[in-house]
């Protein structure tokens, strides 16, 4: 079986962030979220995956490379442009052939994985699988009604309330997909829409399987989102401590330290990850944080936050939370005199101010 992932799209709702990186790429508990996606197809068995990219797509091939990190065949597929996930699936048939395949979204995870699901579509006989999750709000997903273990309507982006088992973002196909991309006609939002090429499937008696997912599913399209994925995810990685850590620091419960770090007269209070060649001294590093590579946090406190590489923060009054803070961003104290903030901020930046 191959796997195929799907990395373009313009991540807007992750703005300013995404205006210079891939959505896929942000990272999470130290590791961009793609790479999550890529270790569970790999877990599962799969070892030739494709990748499609869009306009970030340099900076995807950069970061992933061929796949040989992870033993593993990388296929590059440039969609032509922005036309949906059927459109996407569509323009992968040269690397897909006529073999069965999985789908998944290069910035959703789920918890377990998706062995289980590759071994049973690898050997079973039906069509195309689906995973499914209860949602409480199903209006911005595709949502699908069952009828006893069958599936029996999809429906993307619903305006009437009518199911709210989302999905989740994890389809598994055979070569029928074909016929029914070839069926689609654009959406009301422009889109070829992979729900209405399985909705097709299920329309022409083909077999269709849901998958109830019970476990987290972590779709990391907005800020608090990412936060909430860095929050599950580092709970996860085992601690080890690479870098070095002085005496009059503290540290409790899961923490990482990166090579090369230093950790000077701090406290940090895990489940956190510090990145390589990090420095931390006279700091506060609160639960849920992950702070990546080269960067400084002195004089400051910080937790349920990520900061990117290169950050320099220092001197900071009040405890920066729950924030997302991209890569070179220095955050500093002012001088005393006048007392204000001074801000040079990038278009769609969102900055809360203490009262
Ligand atoms: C896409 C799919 C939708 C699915 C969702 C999961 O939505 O079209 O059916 O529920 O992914 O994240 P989009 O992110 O394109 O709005």
């Amino acid at each position: 079986m191959k796997g195929l992932i799907l990395s373009g799209g313009k991540g807007t709702r992750l703005r300013p962030i995404t205006y210079t990186g891939a959505k896929q790429l942000v990272p999470v508990a130290n590791k961009p979220i793609l790479f999550y996606v890529i270790e569970d197809l790999v877990t599962a068995g799969i070892d030739d995956i494709g990748i499609v990219v869009g306009d970030t797509g340099d900076q995807i091939r950069q970061a992933v490379g061929d796949g040989s990190r992870w033993n593993v065949r990388v296929t590059y597929v440039q969609q032509s442009r922005p036309g949906g996930l059927a459109h996407a699936v569509k323009e992968s048939r040269e690397f897909l052939g006529n073999e069965r395949f999985i789908l998944c979204l290069g910035d959703n995870v789920t918890e377990g994985g998706v062995s289980e699901l590759v071994s049973e579509f690898a050997t079973g006989s039906m069509n195309c699988s689906i995973v499914l999750t209860e949602v409480k709000d199903p209006s911005g997903f595709g949502v699908a009604i069952l009828e006893g273990d069958r599936v029996a309507r999809l429906v993307e982006k619903p305006r009437e309330p009518i199911s709210n088992l989302a999905l989740v973002g994890i389809y598994l196909f055979d070569r029928n997909v074909w016929e029914a991309i070839d069926s689609l006609r654009p959406s009301f939002r422009g889109e070829l829409e992979i729900t209405d090429a399985i909705q097709y499937l299920v329309q022409n008696g083909f077999d269709v399987r849901p998958h109830i997912h019970r476990g987290w599913w972590l779709d990391t399209g907005k800020k608090d989102d990412v936060l909430e994925a860095n929050r599950i995810l580092l709970e996860l990685i085992p601690p080890a401590i690479h870098g070095y850590v002085d005496g009059g620091s503290l540290l409790a419960g899961r923490v990482v330290v990166g090579a090369d770090a230093r950790i000077i007269n701090s406290v940090i209070r895990g489940p956190v990850a510090i990145g390589e060649r990090t420095v931390v001294e006279n700091a506060y590093i609160g639960p849920f944080t992950a702070i990546a590579d080269d960067c400084v946090v002195r004089e400051s406190e910080i937790e349920h936050s990520i900061v990117m590489e290169h950050c320099h923060i220092e001197g900071v009054r009040g405890r920066i939370e729950s924030s997302l803070i991209g890569r070179d961003v220095e955050i500093r104290r002012a001088p005393e005199r006048p007392s204000a903030h001074r801000l040079t901020l990038g278009d769609h930046s969102r900055v809360e101010v203490q009262q």
